[in-house]
């Protein structure tokens, strides 16, 4: 790649060039121009590892904890680390942009990528995401902001658009963008699929320029999300650079019709394009070759990097007698759902191919020096477990044959036209590409043989973007190939799993085989959902087993055991992008099973795994609780780090877990209702509204314990004087002394919230402004600084001025931490005064 004369090229480039270079070529690539030196562009999701240009079959990568997870570390130094290792594993995917971070906000804990944001808080959102980014940018890789901006739930995610105030758009839903933007201008921004106030924001001039480019003076690259382009001239007016992904739907043809006939002005496509090659330049010193390879990195660094990552973000929750950490030398009962699978990420664009995973009970098994025994106590998945790793080829490999043709497997004369040997039943075949395949229609028999080890009745289910029918032995098991159902799996596209079942007999082989008919053989209806190419398929299979025989036997052994741990939760399954949750519960079965367990044996730890909150209807019952989000790669490992004390739990929620799904204050107003959510909790968004109608939740933002104690003392301000016009900066020093007055070395995050005096509008009890983490030995104590600024701390967004207005009066700081004492001063703003910009 060589750095490019940008506005020489533009002069150069045809009107069909230039349109070319404003959308994508294929799912993962932009336009190249070789006449003029112009390289293709690669980039790759995103918020939780780099996966590369393939979601089927793709190069394995690093997977990092979810963003909560890394919300709840309030570690802006681990943050920077963590985007560093993302730059880097970018660069050996040969992608110059990562999708991500995600920085929405957790309206409802129903969410369905809530897991992919930091928090439900601006500050902390915005501030970690700012590290983040710096962090992947020191690497040369562009990061992007996305997805800009109210895209909050996954209900008619495309339809949908977000009623909402300025204010609550500006204090609430820009706010984390615009903090990050501070910190670290990314070079991408990806716009929101949802409209905001009736229009898309990838066509809302206000948002994209008024906002972005003139209010924040940004100058990076805005990209559509995925079939997030809805208009030709309106887009491009508004200021969407480049549509996402191609081919293009909206520009091509479409528009340079448009610019011949000057309904966009020549001048306007320059600036879009403008854009591209200022990208194209910024990620020039990366070097890439064009088609670069993929590779796996996974060095022994980065996965004590990934387990440092996973172990700082478990929260501990409660620890009442001092339970936790465990004992090493005693035996251990290990139960639940989540003990064997490790739920490393949640589903969606989010999810990738992980270099290798560790599940809790590895985890527990690598540190214990006692003996470990399972209980299942209870499944919880949502869709049967894949068969594909219990089948075996003809050959007697692990997994299935996977057989692609164009003719349907009515036709007597197939030809076939690729044959791939895969592991996992599961495959979401968007940017699946094969020069063979002669339309988006196309069919693929997949075939493997299962000898069953227990003789029994088996469930087996299909899930198709498409049609899919399980023959054993060449009888029907499942048809899934009419009147189809609308389900969640692969972002909410795809059917619900039909099942079938048929009695096995242990040590007898069964040939199995999956009938695929690819997306267009599906009678699905697909309003409001996102196609991604040609669809998908997914098989499972278990044997039929009693939930009362499962929780009955682990109550048994749990009132027996030494010492016993519980990991339930959610998965990817529960937790994806397409799908909102329904509710706030675990999945059937696992409150029943924990609440039983707790009653046989009280001194029971409970390990939760979600991205988001979810109910715990036994959590007065439980002494020692533990919140674990997913983890990534490490997962499993970074819980028994805290588990045995060989890593002092540190971490802090970064959303409010409520007591009910009613408690929530978005509860009136989630999902689309005739095309629109009402934001109706306006800016009381998490705690600013549990603390404003004095409704405890069951663990507040910010809770956190630790296995040591800390106290806070001699709280200090220092502010500068007051100018008469808001000038950058007026920073207001907060220090105070930290010390770790336990025995164990440990971390502590400092909290800095703003009280505001009572000003002309109704405001939020206490606002998080500033917060800092110290690391302490034992007996240590530090002095400790949060500087926060004097505009940022006090305003609030002005409708009828358009402006931020830092209203005169006395406004208090509360300092928090580990535990309840809170440290108090004030400062005074002389003089209401009214500003704009980043
Ligand atoms: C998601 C984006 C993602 C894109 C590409 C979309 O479905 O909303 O976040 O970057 O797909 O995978």
């Amino acid at each position: 790649m060589t750095r490019l004369d940008v506005e020489k090229t533009i002069e150069e480039l045809t009107l069909g060039e230039k349109v070319a270079l404003t959308a994508g070529v294929d799912f993962w690539h932009t336009a190249a121009v070789d006449r003029l030196n112009i390289p293709a562009l690669r980039m790759s999701d995103g918020p939780n590892g780099v996966r590369g240009t393939r979601f089927f079959n793709g190069i394995p990568a690093a997977c990092f904890p979810c963003a909560t997870a890394l919300g709840a570390t309030w570690n802006t130094d681990l943050l920077h680390e963590v985007g560093q290792l993302m730059g880097e594993e970018s660069i050996a995917k040969g992608s110059h942009i990562i999708l991500g971070p995600t920085i929405n906000i957790q309206r409802s804990p129903l969410g369905g990528r809530g897991f992919e944001s930091f928090a439900e808080d601006g500050v902390l959102s915005g501030t970690l995401a700012g590290h983040f980014c710096k962090g992947v940018q020191e690497k040369g890789v562009a990061a992007t902001l996305k997805h800009f901006v109210c895209n909050d739930q996954e209900h008619e995610r495309m339809a949908v658009s977000s009623i909402v105030t300025m204010r609550a758009l500006r204090e609430i839903y820009l706010l984390p963008f615009q903090l990050a933007m501070r910190i670290c201008p990314t070079a991408c921004v990806m716009t929101a699929y949802n409209k905001v106030n009736d229009t898309h924001v990838s066509e809302n001039k206000e948002i994209l320029t008024d906002i972005l480019r003139k209010e924040w003076k940004w100058d990076g690259l805005v990209m559509s999300d995925w079939f997030g382009t809805y208009s030709t001239s309106d887009a491009i007016a508004a200021g969407l650079d480049l549509e996402m992904p191609g081919k293009t739907r909206w520009r091509g043809s479409a528009l340079a019709h448009a610019v011949s006939s000057n309904k966009v002005p020549e001048f306007v496509l320059d600036d879009r394009v403008r854009n591209i090659l200022n990208l194209i330049n910024w990620v020039e010193p990366l070097g890439i070759p064009g088609n670069a390879l993929e590779k796996a990195l996974n060095r022994p660094q980065d996965q004590a990097l990934l387990r440092r990552a996973a172990a700082e973000s478990v929260v501990l929750m409660k620890n009442e007698d001092s339970l936790l950490p465990l004992n090493r030398e005693k035996s251990t009962l290990v139960i639940g759902p989540n003990a064997k699978i490790a739920a490393y990420c949640g589903g969606g664009s989010a999810s990738l191919d992980p270099y290798y995973t560790v599940s809790p009970f590895e985890g527990v098994t690598a540190k214990s020096k006692g003996d470990v025994h399972f209980s299942q106590g209870v499944y919880s998945h949502k869709e049967l477990p894949l068969l594909g790793p219990l089948l075996k080829t003809e050959d007697g490999q692990t997994g299935f044959r996977f057989r692609v043709y164009n003719e349907p497997p009515s036709e007597a004369n197939r030809t076939l036209v690729d044959e791939l040997h895969l592991i996992r039943s599961s495959g979401f075949l968007m940017d699946y590409v094969n020069p063979k395949i002669k339309s988006l229609t196309f069919y693929v028999d997949m075939e493997g043989y299962f000898t069953p080890e227990e003789s029994g009745v088996y469930d087996f289910g299909v899930t198709v973007v498409g049609t899919g029918r399980l023959l054993i032995d060449g009888e029907v098991v499942v048809d899934n190939t009419k009147n189809q159902r609308q389900g969640s799996t692969f972002f909410g596209s795809a059917t619900v799993e039909e099942r079938g079942s048929k009695h096995l007999e242990a040590g007898k082989t069964y040939k199995v085989i999956l009938e695929f008919g690819s997306a267009p053989t599906s009678d699905l209806d697909t309003r409001g959902i996102v196609i991604f190419g040609p669809g998908g398929f997914r098989f499972g299979a278990n044997r039929q087993v009693s939930q009362e025989d499962l929780i009955a036997s682990a109550v048994t052994h749990a009132s027996q055991a030494d010492q016993v741990v519980i990991f339930a939760g959610l998965t990817s399954e529960w937790e994806t992008e397409g799908y909102d949750r329904e509710h706030m519960d675990l999945p059937p079965g696992s409150n029943e099973m924990i609440s039983r367990v707790l009653d046989a044996n009280p001194n029971t730890i409970v390990v939760i795994q979600s991205g988001t909150p979810v109910t715990m209807p036994w959590a007065h019952k439980t002494k020692a609780l533990l919140h674990a989000w997913f983890g990534g790669n490490e997962c499993g490992n970074g819980i028994a780090d805290v588990l045995y004390g060989d890593v002092n739990p540190s971490a802090k929620l970064p959303v409010s877990f409520p007591v009910r799904l009613q408690d929530n204050p978005s509860y009136l107003n989630f999902r689309s209702e005739r095309g629109r959510v009402l934001y109706g909790e306006d800016i009381y968004v998490g705690y600013r509204y549990y603390d404003k109608i004095n409704l405890p939740p069951l663990f507040p933002f910010g809770h956190g314990l630790s296995y040591t104690t800390f106290s806070r003392s001699s709280l200090s301000l220092t502010t500068t004087p007051e100018s008469l016009t808001l000038s950058d900066g007026e920073p207001i020093t907060a220090s105070l002394t930290v010390k770790n007055t336990g025995s164990l070395p440990g971390a502590e995050i400092v909290q800095l919230w703003i009280v505001p005096p009572r000003t002309s509008v109704n405001r939020p009890l206490r606002e998080l402004k500033g917060f800092t983490k110290v690391f302490l030995a034992p007996g240590e104590e530090k002095q400790v600084e949060v500087v926060v600024e004097k505009k940022l701390a006090t305003s609030w967004w002005d409708e009828q001025r358009a402006k931020w207005a830092s209203e005169k009066g006395v406004y208090e700081v509360l300092v928090t931490g580990t535990g309840g004492e809170e440290l108090r001063s004030s400062f005074e703003v002389e003089k209401t005064r009214f500003w704009v910009g980043l």
